[in-house]
């Protein structure tokens, strides 16, 4: 659909943003569900964030990502901020409802909706959660709601304790902590049903690289990665080969994609769509 007077104008705030997936899997939904949208990347310079979010309630966009660097930094201005991103301190949604801003995040429930829509039962489940920064954090706070046990192990001790007693203050006690080193990946992933990489170890041009080392991987496990670049990160061909069923980071980015369109147009997002547009769009940009 061409653009009109009438068309509604989302986008994604971030420095730096031309690399954004998110106008290739938005545009993609508008065009399938022939919505008059379009959907837009914005650089915007951390000084410049408060006039963008003026700029953004003055013209009456209606929807925004926002991602590095912006995710904490654009809560003060927001109206509103939903219980999920308040927890996380981190906002990659945005709403414009008639001149409200109001902030969501969608990480957590992204990741959540990339394993459950690959089949992955998590009841009963222990789940082994690899990294503490921003990603990890939102995908263990809608994991601990679910699994029965969730471990985080991380390379920097400091950021474990805060971690751990933040959840359980929630999901009393389903949640432990550890170092990220050798002999605590080996006692826990002997009787883990899902690995998790939510560390950018693995991501482009660190290729080679994979935090686990392919014999303590297993058929009956399930392996996630959120890196997404390159499509088949290290750990995830090592988990093919050990036969274990895997999950690739471009699930989970669709996933979280998805969410953010149906809080802004409230219809269901068209996952196959979004999902063959990012694949198009990766593998072009990786032959
Ligand atoms: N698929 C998706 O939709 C999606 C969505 C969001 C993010 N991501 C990806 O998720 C990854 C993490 O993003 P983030 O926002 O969470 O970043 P972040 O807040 O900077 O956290 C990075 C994490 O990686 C760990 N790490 C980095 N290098 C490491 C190494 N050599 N060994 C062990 N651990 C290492 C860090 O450990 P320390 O705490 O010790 O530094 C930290 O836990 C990025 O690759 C990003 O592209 C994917």
């Amino acid at each position: 659909m061409k653009p009109s007077g009438k068309t509604k104008v989302y986008g994604v705030i971030g420095d730096p943003v031309a690399h954004s997936l998110s106008p290739t899997l938005h545009n993609a939904a508008f065009a399938a569900l022939k919505m008059d949208c379009i959907y837009l990347a914005f650089q915007v310079k951390s000084d410049e964030l408060e006039n963008a979010l003026r700029g953004m309630r003055s013209l009456g966009i209606a929807g925004l990502n926002v991602t590095m660097p912006h995710k904490s930094a654009v809560i003060p201005f927001l109206d509103e901020v939903e219980p999920t991103a308040g927890f996380l301190e981190s906002v990659n949604t945005i709403s414009n409802n008639g001149g409200k801003l109001l902030g969501f995040s969608t990480d957590g429930i992204g990741a959540l909706n990339a394993l459950k829509g690959n089949g992955v039962k998590l009841s009963d489940k222990k789940i082994l959660l690899l990294g503490g920064g921003g990603t990890a954090k939102a995908i263990a706070y809608a994991l601990a709601a679910e699994v029965t046990k969730l471990v985080i192990l991380n390379r920097s001790p400091q950021k474990i304790p805060y971690l751990t007693e933040s959840l359980n203050r929630q999901f009393s006690g389903r949640v432990t902590g550890g170092l990220l080193e050798p002999s605590a990946l080996l006692k826990n992933l002997k009787d883990a049903d899902v690995l998790i990489n939510a560390t950018s170890v693995g991501m482009h041009p660190d290729d080679a690289h994979s935090l686990v080392e392919p014999n303590l991987l297993k058929s009956s496990l399930t392996v996630m990665d959120v890196v997404y670049n390159p499509l088949e990160t290290r750990l995830v061909k090592d988990a093919k080969k050990a036969g274990a069923q895997v999950i690739s980071g471009v699930e989970m980015l669709i996933h979280q994609g998805a969410a953010s369109f149906e809080i802004w147009t409230g219809k269901p997002a068209p996952i196959e769509v979004m999902r063959k547009a990012a694949l198009n769009k990766l593998v072009g940009a990786q032959t």
